[in-house]
């Protein structure tokens, strides 16, 4: 399976930034042709940085950071799959700042990745547990949420989702999961897959506090096929470091 390493940028960057940023992402993309690189810059920026790049590298991808669950009409403010099928091939869904701050429901992430699907976007499905404590317990119940997010999403149209596992506790504190815990973790998740689903190679991505100095660790574990970056991708140095020291372990 391809690795992929997404730097998640949030709702960062200028126009100009994102321009430099991007720019050099695509650049260095080609160095690391065991991986897919992708970015994703915030709804406005992605057509102005399409339309400057006149070559996109195979291994890289723009991604849109949501995407609405209703197919089109009266949702001021929202931008649907149809809308963004010819300008992303990848979008994140149930981010945990998404379902935070605008309150989505297992059923509104089960309508957006059923939308992305019928447009042949990747869905990016993110999901996690809150608590730090139960870092400390077995595993903790992530796959109820991906059960409830899943719901009637058949195993040939999960096969196409890659699947973002961040802790949200891990997410921007600089305290990410340790990696015995998230190859446990993986293997929880992958096992589900297997068992409840008939899916038997899931991509599954770690995210929270992803950076240069513990990427190595990261990119050695056996149940991750790749990784979601937020802070770390918004410098292109760090960013292409990650990729370097994750793609060490392709
Ligand atoms: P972080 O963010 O790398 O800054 O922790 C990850 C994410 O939110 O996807």
């Amino acid at each position: 399976m391809k690795r992929v390493v997404i730097g998640n940028w949030k709702m960062n960057l200028n126009l100009a930034e994102a321009h430099i940023l991007a720019e050099a992402v695509r650049l260095f993309a080609p160095d690391y042709k065991g991986l897919t690189i992708g970015i994703t810059p915030s709804f406005v920026w992605l057509v102005p940085l399409k339309e400057s790049m006149r070559y996109m590298p195979a291994n890289f991808f723009l991604a849109a950071q949501t995407v609405s669950s209703y197919e089109k009409g009266a949702y001021t403010g929202e931008v649907s799959a149809h809308q963004l099928k010819h300008v992303v091939t990848y979008c994140l869904v149930g981010h945990s700042e998404q379902r935070r701050f605008h309150h989505l429901t297992a059923a509104d992430i089960n309508a957006q990745i059923k939308e992305l699907i019928a447009v042949s976007i990747t869905p990016v499905v993110c999901f996690g547990e809150m608590s730090q404590s139960k870092q400390d317990h077995l595993l903790p119940s992530v796959t109820t949420e991906l059960a409830n997010d899943l719901h009637n999403v058949k195993s040939e149209e999960i096969e196409k989702c890659l699947f973002a596992y961040e802790p949200l506790w891990a997410i921007g504190t600089g305290n990410p999961a340790t990696p015995t815990y998230v190859e446990s973790v993986g293997q929880h998740i992958k096992t589900w897959f297997r068992e409840e689903k008939g899916v038997h190679d899931v991509a599954l991505l770690y995210g929270g506090s992803v950076t240069d100095d513990n990427v190595a660790e990261l990119g050695a574990i056996k149940t991750i096929d790749g990784l979601l970056v937020g802070g770390a991708s918004l410098h292109a140095k760090e960013f292409e470091q990650i990729c370097a020291r994750f793609s060490n372990h392709v």
